[in-house]
């Protein structure tokens, strides 16, 4: 696990965009794996600034969405389908084909999360996944408890998630209570996970994350036993890492070789 410590969200964000405009560059039709939240806002505005300015192409992109609440049409204004394109799709040039969010609205949900894995597998696997950490240590909807072999189903939010996400919501019973969300073994399938971490309030669940012991408790620990994953912090979220003067030494004299 590389951690990379910057000095604050634009710093972080501009680091994630960096990663993924040079995995574009390698390989144009590359297949992102996308989040939602607060967290990669500056990424998606970095990604959109570098189509706009430099010519950053998505023609040839595909994406998958980790998650999205049941019962939010894409039309809703708090829905992951309209985050995305509200955030980052009607900024670039993606093709609408190839972009994939899961359906809050489909009416067998155990299907659809069928068809989800059998669509990735098509695309022959996410080559680099985007992630955030909520509060409660989830990667994804993947709340305490989750097997860490699980797959693309239904989820039950916790209470601890449901408070986080109010923000968003007019009151807090407007927050849907499930989602469908792609499992921590979905996504330790990725070829690499990129997980972004920012604030003071992330800190301790990052420390559990990064450095604690791999449990279901927090599904964000799984990272650990992914051979490439980066997190990308800001000082704030890596304010308990035990190893943080460590990780910035081992950034900062890379070898050449
Ligand atoms: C969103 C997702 C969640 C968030 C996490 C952090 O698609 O999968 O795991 O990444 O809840 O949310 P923010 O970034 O709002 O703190």
């Amino acid at each position: 696990m590389e951690v990379i410590i910057k000095a604050d969200y634009a710093e972080m964000s501009k680091e994630a965009a960096k990663i993924i405009a040079n995995l574009l560059y390698e390989k144009p039709n590359a297949v992102l794996g996308l989040a939602t939240g607060s967290t990669p806002i500056g990424l998606y505005k970095e990604l959109v600034r570098m189509h706009k300015e430099e010519g950053l192409d998505f023609s040839k992109v595909v994406t998958f969405n980790l998650d999205e609440y049941i019962g939010l049409p894409a039309t809703h204004d708090q829905s992951y389908n309209y985050f995305m394109n509200d955030n980052l799709f009607k900024y670039i040039n993606v093709n609408p084909e190839n972009v994939h969010v899961p359906n809050g609205m489909a009416r067998d949900v155990e299907k659809f999360c069928e068809w989800y894995e059998d669509e990735i597998d098509k695309a022959g696997g996410i080559d680099l996944q985007v992630l955030g950490i909520g509060g409660d240590g989830h990667i994804a909807f993947n709340e305490p408890g989750s097997s860490l072999a699980s797959r693309t189903r239904m989820k039950t939010l916790t209470e601890e998630t449901i408070v986080d996400n109010a923000r968003f919501f007019a009151n807090k019973d407007d927050v849907p209570r499930y989602a469908i969300t792609m499992g921590v073994g979905t996504i330790l399938e990725a070829g690499h996970c990129l997980m972004l971490a920012n604030g003071e309030k992330k800190a301790g669940t990052v420390k559990k994350a990064i450095e604690g012991p791999v449990t279901q408790m927090v599904t964000a620990s799984a990272l650990q036993l992914h051979p490439q994953v980066t997190v990308i912090l800001d000082e704030p979220a890596a304010s308990k890492l035990e190893l943080k003067d460590y990780y910035k030494w081992v950034y900062n004299n890379k070898p050449k070789c």
